[in-house]
């Protein structure tokens, strides 16, 4: 691999006390290319722009997968990746439903590594901050014919990241557009899955809603994932959680909570969930929490529920009381060093360079 470092580093004009997601990139990024069937000239180079040309199918046609991951700190400034072979496993599983190729597992791991190393100095020190890493693939043959491309790129990119979301969310329930439908790529981290999205999610905005709570593209019914998350439900004194189908994600932090709160002892359900019964449990107040999860966001509670017109407010419980905080906190604990990896999430960082 040919590294090109940067001559001066940005990082000065980096405000670590004001971190906002995605606003600022790390110094450089790692570029790998599929040509001819073969990967070739892998690079980390300055971050900058790339150049490709305008009949690439990532433009017309959106091929075009991506990750989220993240680095921690601990107190010591050692870094630590979390589940890193979960995200490799699954931009492939992304590719093959595009019709891309896949990446090996040494031009993924390789180029992760070096980067988050040669750009450790990125990744922020607090408890609950982290350095977001996006890894992805795009299709870059200029031929305009509706058909896979012969060429491709992997990238990684990275950007600092503190709370996604400073405040517990207001959730609508979607009864109108849908972000996935059997049979298709709900399951995969497509770009497109992204952009029709941010048309409904930007009238869900405008109603005062942060997220829209996504339901069953045929008959809006069946509760499926929130936003760019998986999401839970404390209702009857169970942990609840849609089953995994074609339309929903699977987050590995929603993975992660699972085997959390099973080794707490804590009763924990995936299985299809109606709105009806979400609604039954507010009405009669069985459902006592309820939160959403993911790399980007962590885990986030809801304040309120709505759906068709009526805002359900949920329980206001104390922060102490409050499951998803606890799972929150060990989650955390786990990814930032804090507390014994019971299940081998943590990949530790050496210093390569
Ligand atoms: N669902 C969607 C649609 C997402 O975009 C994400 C974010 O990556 C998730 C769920 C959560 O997945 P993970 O926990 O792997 O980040
Ligand atoms: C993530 O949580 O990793 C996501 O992909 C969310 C992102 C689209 C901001």
């Amino acid at each position: 691999m040919i590294i090109e470092k940067i001559f001066q580093s940005r990082i000065e004009k980096m405000d670590f006390n004001n971190i906002s997601f995605g606003n600022q990139y790390s110094d450089h990024m790692f570029c790998s290319e599929y040509k001819n069937g073969e990967w070739i000239n892998s690079i980390i180079k300055p971050f900058g722009n790339i150049m490709f040309s305008p009949v690439s199918p990532v433009f017309h046609y959106g091929q075009a997968v991506f990750e989220g991951m993240k680095a921690y700190k601990d107190k010591n400034e050692e870094v630590f990746l979390f589940r890193p072979k979960e995200n490799f496993t699954r931009i492939n599983r992304s590719a093959a439903r595009l019709e891309m190729p896949s990446i090996p597992k040494d031009i993924f791991m390789n180029g992760l590594i070096k980067l988050i190393d040669i750009d450790r100095n990125w990744i922020p020190k607090n408890y609950g901050q982290s350095l977001y890493i996006r890894p992805f693939l795009i299709a870059t043959n200029g031929v305009l014919s509706a058909k896979p491309s012969q060429d491709y790129m992997f990238i990684i990119i990275s950007t600092p990241a503190d709370s996604y979301y400073k405040h517990p969310l207001k959730i609508k329930i979607e009864e109108k557009y849908s972000r996935s439908s059997a049979g298709g790529i709900g399951f995969t981290k497509a770009a497109g899955n992204y952009a029709s999205s941010f048309y409904p999610t930007r009238l869900a905005n405008e109603e005062g809603f942060d997220q829209i709570l996504w339901t069953d593209s045929s008959t809006h019914t069946m509760i499926e994932e929130l936003g760019t998350m998986n999401v839970f439900f404390w209702l009857n004194n169970k942990l609840v959680t849609p089953k995994l189908n074609d339309n929903i994600l699977s987050g590995i932090t929603c993975k992660s909570i699972l085997s959390l709160a099973k080794e707490e002892g804590i009763h924990v359900e995936e299985r299809d969930l109606s709105v009806s019964e979400i609604i039954n449990g507010l009405e009669k107040e069985k459902l006592k929490e309820s939160f959403g999860c993911g790399t980007a966001a962590v885990i986030n509670y809801f304040k309120m529920i709505s759906y068709k017109g009526r805002n359900f407010l949920l329980p206001n419980i104390s922060e102490k009381e409050r499951i998803s905080l606890r799972l929150k906190k060990r989650l955390l604990d786990i990814q930032h060093n804090l507390s014994k990896d019971p299940f081998g999430w943590r990949v530790q960082l050496k210093k390569y360079l």
